[in-house]
């Protein structure tokens, strides 16, 4: 019961969506939306959220405000079996919102921080890190009081002996600050998009970027959408092809599924084909349903999906 596996330390936000909106906003002007949806935003409580689904034992160490949206957060994270003792509720700071504007198959969106920005290496419980088998870090960009020392907590975790995932997801800056050269080592599984691999690395194509990663990671994976993905280890590339999904509705997510799928299979010792396949089949299946966690409501009705949907037995 109490078995400890996954340890996500991440941002955490809500996402408050507006849709069927009559026109676009205007300065000065009013415009109403005909519907709004309030959910639990955030990549990194995404990821958490499906990993518990998906029965992996899975804790979160966040920072949101002592607001309602934060027991909002905590609430939805809590319904999904997620582990909330080390969200810390913080009187100095309010929980982050994005604001999305949905407009058909694009969306505008505006995101207020918060509290996010300000987890710090302090708010890691690290005497009891040595009670989980891996620690996935996400969305670095957004956490400044994380990505200063993302260095020393990658070094750190190694030394009481958990595995590792990086996630780095877009740089609202575009700065692409990451000292990657010097972090991968201390990263077992890093999982970066494909454009994300291009802007990190100053890149025109693929290989390039890949050849400039690879000599640092330990094992590189790389989510390319409707193709699938690919996992570098050991010098060995292995190519992933997607599944063919016929209900597409939307995208959003579907990284952080693919990190869900991949890392249990990972958590489970199973083989880079094994976990890659496991993370198309989470990403492909994210992207069945409206939103990130919609397609994950529980383990049985996943495995119902996936059999109608994709015709495999999981
Ligand atoms: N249209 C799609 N059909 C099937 N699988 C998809 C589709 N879009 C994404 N996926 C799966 O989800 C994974 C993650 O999606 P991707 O868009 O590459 O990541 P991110 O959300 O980080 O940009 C992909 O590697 C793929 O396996
Ligand atoms: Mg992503």
């Amino acid at each position: 019961m109490d078995e400890k596996k996954l340890l996500v330390v991440g941002e955490l936000n809500i996402d408050l969506i507006l849709n069927s909106i009559h026109g676009f906003p205007e300065i000065g002007k009013e415009i109403l939306a005909d519907n709004m949806t309030v959910t639990l935003g955030s990549s990194s409580a995404i990821m958490a959220a499906n990993s518990a689904t998906l029965k992996v034992p899975t804790s979160f160490c966040g920072l949101v405000g002592n607001d309602s949206y934060g027991d909002f957060v905590l609430d939805e994270l809590r319904r999904k079996n997620v582990q909330t003792h080390y969200i810390r509720k913080s009187k100095k700071h309010q929980t982050g919102v994005t604001i999305i504007m949905n407009y058909h198959q694009d969306r505008a969106n505006v995101t207020f921080s918060g509290a996010m920005a300000s987890l710090t290496t302090a708010h890691i419980p690290w005497p009891d890190l040595k009670k989980y088998s891996h620690l996935h870090i996400s969305s670095l960009f957004l956490q400044k009081g994380i990505k200063n020392d993302v260095l020393q907590i990658f070094k750190k975790a190694k030394k009481f002996g958990v595995t590792t995932s990086l996630d780095l997801q877009w740089d609202p800056s575009e700065k692409w600050d990451f000292d990657f050269k010097k972090c991968l080592p201390f990263v077992d599984i890093f999982l970066p998009n494909r454009n994300e691999v291009l802007s990190l690395t100053k890149s025109t194509n693929l290989q390039e970027g890949i050849d400039k990663i690879k000599p640092f990671a330990n094992c590189l994976v790389i989510k390319l959408g409707e193709e699938g993905s690919i996992g570098i280890q050991s010098g060995e590339l292995v190519k992933s092809p997607a599944y063919n999904n016929t209900k597409f509705v939307d995208a959003i997510g579907a990284g952080d599924s693919f990190n869900s799928g991949f890392l249990k299979k990972y958590i489970e010792g199973e083989s880079l084909t094994e976990c890659l396949k496991w993370g198309n089949l989470m990403g492909a299946l994210n992207t069945t349903a409206a939103g990130g966690t919609e397609a994950f409501k529980s383990y049985d009705s996943i495995r119902k999906q996936v059999q109608e949907i994709f015709n495999l037995k999981i």
